[in-house]
This record gives C-alpha cells, sequence and structure tokens, in this order.
C-alpha cells in the first residue's frame, strides 16, 4: 500500500494519525482537503507531502471548470499558492507544485483536458520516481551499515514519510534486506511521536529488530558505546550542508560528534533547497502548544499552562558526516558535491 496514491480521481492517503492503532485510508477530493490533510500531518514527512502536493495539483486541474487553457492556468495558479501555504519547513512542498507548474509553463496544450491529463501523468510520475529514488538512496546508504551495528534514528523516515521505502529508514531496510544483523534505537520524538508510532509499526511489518527510547535516552545509549552509526531524514538541505530536520535532531547531532560517532542525513535530491545559502535562512514551522499539552488529547497538564513547539530544528554542516543521496554519498564540504548531485551527477 502506498502512502499516497491516486485512486477513482481522488488522492487517497494513508491517515497517519491513526497509526499504530489503525491502518486506514482516506479519499480526499479537493485540493483544499488535500492541503488540510498537510497541515493536520495526515500525510507527513518531506517525500511523502511532495507528492501529495504533486496530486493535489492534478486535483486542482480536474476540480477547476476552466474550459479554456488560459483559465485553467490561473485555477492552478491559486491552487499552487494555497497548497504551497500548508506547513513551511519541508521544500519537498514547493518542489511538487512547482514541478507541476513547470508542465504549465514549459508545455503547450491543445485543450484544458490535455493539460489536465498532462498533470496527473507528472503526478503519477513524481510519486512512481520517489520510491525509485528511495531504493537508489537505500543501496547506497546500506554499504555504511556493518553485520551487527547498532543505528540511531530520529522520527519517521520510513515508507509512511514517503510514497514507499523510505530515506534514512530506507538505508536501514535495504541493508536488512541484504541479510545484515542490525538493531535500531528509535528516538519517540516527541510530541507527536512518529518515532514510537510510525518508525516502530514500520519496523514490526518489516521484522527488523527494535527498540523505543525516550528522546532523553539517546546520549545514554552513544555514551555507552551501543550506538555505531545515527541515521537521520531531512525537510530541506542548503547549499552549503545545513539541514532542517524534527525537533531534537540538532540535540543528536551533537552528542553524535561529542562521542566520535558517524552522523548522516538521508536525502533526495528534491529535498535540497540550493536557493538557501545556509540554515539559517529555512522557515521553521511552530505548531500548536496543544501538540505539547495534550497529545493525541491526552491532557498530560491543564490545557491554560504555557508552551512553545517548535516543529523543526537545524543541524550545522560541521556535524554531518555525509549526505546520502540517489546519486551517492556527498562529503564534507558539501557545497560542490551537493551543486553535482543535484544536476544529476554521480558522486
Ligand atoms: O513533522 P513531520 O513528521 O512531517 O517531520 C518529518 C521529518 O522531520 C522527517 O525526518 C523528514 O521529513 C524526512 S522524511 C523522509
Amino acid at each position: 500500500m502506498r502512502t499516497v496514491e491516486w485512486a477513482n480521481g481522488q488522492v487517497r492517503m494513508i491517515d497517519q494519525k491513526a497509526l499504530p492503532w489503525e491502518l486506514t485510508q482516506v479519499d480526499l477530493p479537493t485540493y483544499q482537503a488535500v492541503a488540510h490533510a498537510i497541515q493536520d500531518m495526515t500525510v507527513r514527512g518531506a517525500p511523502a507531502i511532495g507528492a501529495a502536493a504533486a496530486f493535489g495539483m492534478a486535483l486542482a486541474a480536474r476540480q477547476s471548470r476552466a474550459s479554456s487553457v488560459a483559465d485553467l492556468i490561473a485555477d492552478l495558479r491559486e491552487a499552487a499558492l494555497f497548497i504551497k501555504a500548508a506547513r513551511p519547513t519541508a521544500v519537498n512542498l514547493a518542489w511538487g507544485v512547482d514541478r507541476l507548474m513547470a508542465m504549465v509553463s514549459q508545455g503547450s496544450y491543445p485543450s484544458a483536458d490535455a493539460l489536465r491529463d498532462a498533470l496527473l501523468a507528472e503526478a503519477q510520475h513524481v510519486a512512481d520516481e520517489d520510491v525509485e529514488i528511495n531504493r537508489r538512496m537505500g543501496a547506497n546508504g546500506a554499504a555504511l551499515i556493518k553485520d551487527g551495528d547498532t543505528i540511531l534514528h530520529h522520527c519517521n523516515t520510513g515508507a509512511l514519510a514517503t510514497v514507499d521505502y523510505g530515506t534514512a529508514l530506507g538505508v536501514v531496510r535495504a541493508a536488512f534486506e541484504q541479510g545484515k544483523k542490525i538493531h535500531v534505537l528509535l528516538d519517540e520524538t516527541r510530541p507527536r511521536l512518529q518515532g514510537a508510532r510510525l518508525s516502530a509499526w514500520e519496523l514490526e511489518q518489516l521484522g527488523v529488530s527494535y527498540d523505543i527510547i525516550p528522546d532523553t535516552a539517546s546520549g545514554y545509549y552513544m555514551q555507552k558505546g551501543e550506538v555505531k552509526i545515527v541515521l537521520v531524514g531531512a525537510d530541506r538541505v542548503t547549499a552549503n550542508g545545513d539541514f532542517a530536520n524534527k525537533i531534537g535532531t540538532y540535540q543528536v547531532a551533537v552528542l553524535a560528534k561529542e562521542n566520535s560517532i558517524p552522523f548522516y542525513t538521508v536525502a533526495p535530491t528534491s529535498t535540497v533547497d540550493l536557493a538557501l545559502a545556509s540554515g539559517a535562512e529555512i522557515p521553521i514551522e511552530e505548531r500548536s502548544k496543544d501538540e505539547v499539552l495534550t497529545p493525541y488529547g491526552q491532557a498530560l497538564v491543564p490545557p491554560h499552562f504555557h508552551a512553545r513547539n517548535p516543529a523543526f530544528d537545524v543541524t550545522p554542516n560541521r556535524y554531518l558526516s555525509g549526505i546520502i543521496t540517489e546519486n551517492g554519498i556527498v562529503r564534507p564540504p558539501f557545497v560542490e558535491g551537493l551543486k553535482r548531485t543535484v544536476a544529476g551527477e554521480k558522486v
């Protein structure tokens, strides 16, 4: 089952809010509903958001009553702005929308329906390509994993965070499929618990050995010498190799360096934003304080207590051993290597 797909003229996605208790899918009939599903994290994870955005644009084209190409393009421009506003940090959201808008500006279409068909075909292509790219990243990264390794992982970067297979957990999966005996320590990832709810659910399905650990325990296991490598995903990698990822990634990176443990991010080139020079320019999403005070409807403290809830942090490039992409592993210094991988060159 894919995380996000096109089904019966609608966008179908796994409802990640219901996991691990229930595996259900929702069918979304409008691009506004797709944008809302991105915002409320029915679908989440940078590449999955990118694919949802692309399908959302294909849906917008079908929703539009425009009979001329020019009128359809005007409606698509409006939809593009609406979808892009759903969440600010993962660049894949804008990437997915822009990839479809590039079809609009670069092609010439005899009719509005021809453009509608071209957009759906491109969204489908984005989704298929994502799975293929993840498998390539998996193979590139698995070369770093040794038999018997324990891997520390933050958030969820598996099939659920992508169309299928995963990025950092895709590397874990590839190593496991190669027959390596591995164990994964999963940061639970407060406050939305993507590690405990989603990553553990995925490793259960795959049969990979794991333990959920409190976020506060990762330093303890690193200090004890149990962790051989840290693998995380990314929501946006800037031109210098700084990257935004789920809140808590930065402290894991600092602890890894302190304990001389290799630390890698696994990210497709669609997550690389060469327009930004450094991580200081990445917009960081601030989500509702209710996610901290009342996670999943369960009040931890009285709801009027004060809280802050940044959803991402930025890890400076000096903490990174490398960036695992579909075109190879980019090593520091990152500027040239990132440019080359984004251009499609093997590194
Ligand atoms: O808020 P989320 O759950 O969308 O955040 C997800 C992450 O931070 C992932 O690590 C990142 O998107 C990479 S997913 C392959």
